[in-house]
């Protein structure tokens, strides 16, 4: 039998990377998943990958590449809020840029095949972009979380050019879907799910008509799949190109529950930005790929999850 294909995935405790971890052990491959359990959990990593418990910004990481020799990593590990990158832009910078800057180097010296890194569409456009996005519009982000993610696409065309380190950045619009953290800042359809499931009362930032494209993590980890295995390197937009507003967000998951409640309005969060939304033109043109999962659909399996995550 032929050797399988060893891939890194980081963040493989965390939801997107959980995911993707979850499709690659299907297909064959042989996955070493790196997390620091941060907000990540144990029992989300896939029984048939290989775990190390690693900080990605400590010197204690290269090691363990040199060790497993990867011939793919797939980078989701990160600091995931937006608001928590406007008070601590620090920390921010430390796991999103040093720590991914870190990762990005012991694949170089350890001649990895392809990189992919999970950027994010929904802030390096910032709110001045057209809408929906392209791959044309510039980087022009407004809060520390996306200058993060701007800064190492500018690095990953740096290792490619210098040590010829081929690339994907999966550009995700709003990714939502089972095991997406309901207790954290980000991740409104978990938050809302769970908080509704337990007769909480739902807070709104703003007047919820900010305006986001939401797609579901199984069409996000399928990119993965496809960026892995495609010679094409750059950035590319993953996302519907379809607009939800809070407000219907939220009547949808009410509607899916079976509840008919009435959410608080808050204040605005500082880096919101009011619309987003992304053209996934280019990755359905190079990789093949598109979203096949909708909206309503999606937020059915996942109000499942947490239903029977509360029984
Ligand atoms: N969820 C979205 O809507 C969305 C949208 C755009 C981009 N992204 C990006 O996708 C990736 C995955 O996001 P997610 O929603 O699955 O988040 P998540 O928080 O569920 O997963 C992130 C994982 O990274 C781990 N981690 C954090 N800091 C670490 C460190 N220093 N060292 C090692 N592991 C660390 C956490 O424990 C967690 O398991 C992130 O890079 C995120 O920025 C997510």
């Amino acid at each position: 039998m032929a050797a399988k294909e060893r891939v890194v995935v980081t963040g493989g405790a965390g939801f997107i990377g959980s995911h993707i971890t979850d499709m690659l052990v299907e297909k064959g491959y042989e996955v070493l998943v790196i997390d620091d359990l941060s907000s990540g959990k144990k029992e989300n990593i896939n029984p048939k990958a290989k775990f190390t418990q690693v900080d990605i910004a400590s010197p204690a990481l290269l090691p363990v590449l040199k060790k497993f020799l990867p011939h793919y990593i797939i980078h989701e590990a990160a600091q995931i809020s937006v608001s928590r990158s406007v008070r601590l832009p620090l920390e921010d910078a430390r796991i999103n840029i040093t720590g991914a800057l870190n990762l990005l180097d012991c694949a170089a010296r350890n001649k990895v095949k392809k990189f992919i890194f999970a950027s994010s569409g929904g802030t390096v456009y910032g709110g001045r972009a057209k809408c929906p996005a392209n791959e044309f519009s510039p980087l022009d982000p407004d809060s520390p979380y996306g200058i993060s993610k701007a800064v190492m696409e500018w690095y990953l065309r740096f290792y490619l050019t210098e040590y010829g380190l081929r690339y994907t950045a999966l550009r995700y619009s709003n990714v939502y879907g089972p095991r997406q953290d309901p207790h954290g800042e980000a991740g409104v359809v978990a938050i809302f799910c769970r908080k509704l499931l337990s007769g909480e009362t739902c807070v709104i930032n703003g007047d919820g008509k900010y305006i986001r494209d939401y797609v579901y993590c199984k069409d996000v980890a399928r990119a993965n799949l496809l960026a892995l295995k495609s010679a094409a390197t750059g950035g590319f937009n993953i996302g519907t190109g379809i607009a939800t507003d809070v407000n219907q967000l939220y009547s949808k998951i009410n509607k899916v529950l079976g509840v008919k409640t009435k959410p608080k309005y808050g204040p605005h969060r500082a880096g919101d930005i009011r619309k987003s939304l992304l053209d996934w033109g280019k990755a359905k043109k190079v990789l093949g790929w598109e979203p096949l999962t909708g909206i309503d659909v999606g937020i059915g399996e996942t109000a499942e999850f947490f239903k029977s995550e509360r029984n």
